[in-house]
């Protein structure tokens, strides 16, 4: 592949033809490789510039643009158009548009205002991809192909008359009889039996919007299955004409959506959009945040759980805003450096910078590219200019993975089962922020493994810990897989709520935690929320550690072989067990009758040795993240100020910095405010 090859680490940019006059393009892409960049995507909203009437192809436009890149020596990804259907198309075939869950339709004016299961823009959609496929896929500077844009953002819910039918076709494939699916949806429950295919929908406005769980539960997986479907037509298509070489990939990570389905079956790899200047937001801003930019860490985890080594496809170059939204401010000298380095960090070998001039016209007019208005040289093109320069220095690390011995395990029924239930969501939603910052505080690299596309314990074997802070909903095939990891010498840690839903969404009428049971050892007699009068949390002493447990208490019982290990110390309950060890195989399993809290958190991985790993190579103060990227048996050692302040940091061996060109001995060093560096451990 001409990208993330394994060979280079490289950057681009978003450009927009049809945005400038034509007598700009040649001089915009020359001050693009003056100045580091000889990638860019185009086309992704540009349907009209290719098919301006139904049925009408004029490829001229484009045509004109290659021909530049092709001489210049450019590389481009081209966008399938679909994420912005035309008017003429909304205007002829009304039934193409989404609907709200009331029935009115998103009309035209912004974007992604489709349904994904309307045939007739499936069937346009199929026609516009082949076409502009078949014309462009043989250019020589089209490396790579990007699906639509941002699948599932600005809405994951949709609601039109094709997407009630093609729902009904989902669930008559997954239950074939109506009382199968009555069965599972517990119809019975006040007076909502089918006896009609005709009488299911998506869900509809309901009093108190209280739609049946069940059901929401499969409407998720449906919007989830659409999109994947949707994405892998698009993908049949462009395999039919891309060049030996040239990939498929699409952008973002949006919710309702099995990312790591729609990657395995149509891209081939990820790429992400990464804003971490959302952190200044008016809206969300908050003066003791500790966390800030460095959330976006989490995001592109998420995004290296779907490819081990993925893209950018936008990374933040100026200040966001729409004319609808004055969102935050622009990235101050050093920050454009520092969140660049973050994707690299984390996986990153392609960084694309949105957009390289900022739009003049429309909705996005303040959400700033590299240059302004007037497209003069800037501050930020110059701080551009130098990151091209650095990365030339770490051209080595090129392919090389992240480091971690920690995992956070997830699964998308759990995910979708957490947005629809607000019991789960509670919990969830505490513990998975309390588990990266953690993790993020103590410099602790962790991954997300999404244990639903996990194929065997095997793969799991090289975390030493693993956390499945909530898994509400059991499978049988979710089951084995851990026991085994636990039996092979890991250390599994659940907490509260666990293991008390099944497939459906539904209750088990069981022992606590139901099909963990065995696992961890134990039985839940009780549970309860923790009460408000109580702040939320209660106390709980680890053999003489003070920690927390939050949102929910669990009261747990352990069977025989498992010990007691941490107890409440608040509370009604009191004295009773809160943390339960339980030896199994060579491993070990503890259940936590809580959500977590950061401190909590950072109790565990101090307990279970994996803390801080690099602590006798490097120390860094809090304001720092850490990544290590290994390839080949060399080890890149990546260190990010977040801070505003200088940062001073102690080598506790000789190192290579690469960014300096130079051995670097052991001793304390400064990283200004915003700074990262790169080193080579030796
Ligand atoms: C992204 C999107 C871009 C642009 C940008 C700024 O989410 O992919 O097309 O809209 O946000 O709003």
């Amino acid at each position: 592949m001409k990208l993330l090859n394994g060979e280079s680490i490289t950057l681009g940019t978003c450009y927009y033809p049809e945005h400038w006059k034509e007598e700009l393009w040649e001089e915009d892409l020359t001050r693009m490789l003056e100045n580091g960049i000889r990638t860019i995507r185009i086309a992704e909203f540009a349907w009209n510039k290719i098919e301006p009437r139904e049925g009408e192809f004029d490829y001229s436009f484009f045509d004109r643009f290659l021909d530049l890149t092709d001489r210049m020596g450019m590389q481009v990804i081209f966008g399938t158009p679909t994420a912005t259907p035309p008017a003429w198309l909304t205007t002829k075939y009304p039934e193409v548009l989404n609907a709200r869950k009331d029935g009115v339709l998103y009309r035209h004016g912004a974007r992604r205002h489709y349904n994904y299961n309307s045939p007739v823009y499936q069937e346009l959609s199929r026609r516009i991809v082949e076409k502009a496929a078949s014309h462009y896929a043989g250019r020589t500077s089209v490396i790579g192909w990007q699906i639509d844009n941002e699948l599932n953002c600005e809405l994951s819910e949709f609601y039109s008359e094709s997407d009630t039918l093609a729902f009904r076709e989902f669930l008559k494939k997954k239950y074939r009889t109506l009382e199968q699916l009555n069965e599972a949806w517990g119809t019975v429950f006040w007076n909502q039996t089918y006896t009609d295919w005709e009488e299911v929908y998506v869900p509809r406005t309901t009093c108190n919007d209280s739609t049946n769980p069940h059901e929401v539960l499969d409407y998720f997986r449906f919007i989830s299955d659409s999109c994947c479907r949707f994405a892998k037509m698009q993908s049949d298509i462009l395999r039919k004409y891309i060049k030996p070489g040239d990939f498929i990939t699409t952008n973002g990570l949006f919710g309702n959506l099995d990312n790591h389905r729609m990657c395995e079956e149509s891209l081939d790899f990820m790429t992400y959009d990464s804003y971490p200047n959302f952190a200044y937001c008016l809206d969300g801003y908050q003066k003791e945040d500790r966390i800030r930019d460095r959330k976006w860490s989490r995001n592109l985890a998420e995004t290296r759980a779907i490819s081990p080594v993925f893209g950018i496809m936008e990374q933040q170059s100026g200040a966001n805003g729409w004319n609808t939204r004055m969102e935050a401010p622009t990235p101050e000298p050093g920050q454009l450096t520092l969140w660049t380095m973050q994707s690299i960090a984390h996986g990153a070998d392609y960084v694309s910078y949105f957009r390289w001039r900022t739009a003049t016209m429309g909705t996005e007019i303040y959400w700033h590219g590299i240059l302004d208005y007037s497209g003069r040289d800037n501050r930020r093109l110059a701080e551009v200019h130098s990151v091209a320069e650095k990365l030339k220095k770490i051209q080595r690390a090129a392919g090389a993975r992240y480091e971690a011995r920690v995992g956070i395990l997830k699964d998308y029924d759990n995910i979708f089962d957490a947005q629809l239930d607000v019991w789960h969501e509670r919990v969830e939603k505490a513990s998975q922020k309390a588990l990266f910052e953690a993790c993020q505080l103590t410099h602790t690299p962790f991954d997300y493994c999404y244990l639903d596309h996990v194929a065997d314990a095997e793969e799991l074997a090289g975390y030493q810990v693993l956390f499945y802070p909530h898994a509400t909903i059991m499978t049988e095939q979710k089951k084995t897989i851990l026991e085994e990891y636990v039996r092979n010498g890991g250390t599994l840690v659940v907490g509260c709520r666990s293991g008390y839903k099944d497939a459906r969404g539904q209750c088990v009428m069981d022992k606590l935690p139901g099909m963990l049971k065995e696992v961890t050892g134990m039985d839940i007699p009780e549970y309860t929320m923790i009460s408000p009068a109580e702040g939320g949390k209660v106390t709980v002493d680890w053999d003489g550690t003070v920690m927390e447990a939050a949102v929910f208490s669990d009261l747990l019982a352990p069977e025989e072989g498992a010990e007691t290990v941490g107890v409440y110390t608040s509370s009604y309950y009191a004295g009773t067990p809160a943390l339960i060890r339980h030896p199994y195989g060579k491993g070990q399993a503890y259940y936590f009758g809580g959500a977590f809290t950061e401190k909590t958190a950072e109790v565990f991985l101090e307990k279970l040795g994996v803390i801080d790993p690099y602590r006798n190579i490097i120390q860094v103060p809090e304001s720092c993240e850490i990544a290590v990227r290994e390839k080949g048996g060399v080890r890149y050692l990546f260190v990010l100020n977040y801070g505003n302040t200088p940062a001073a940091i102690t080598l506790k061996q000789p190192v290579n910095d690469l960014f300096a060109d130079e051995a670097s001995a052991a001793g304390v060093r400064t990283l200004e405010k915003y700074e990262a560096r790169v080193y080579e451990i030796l």
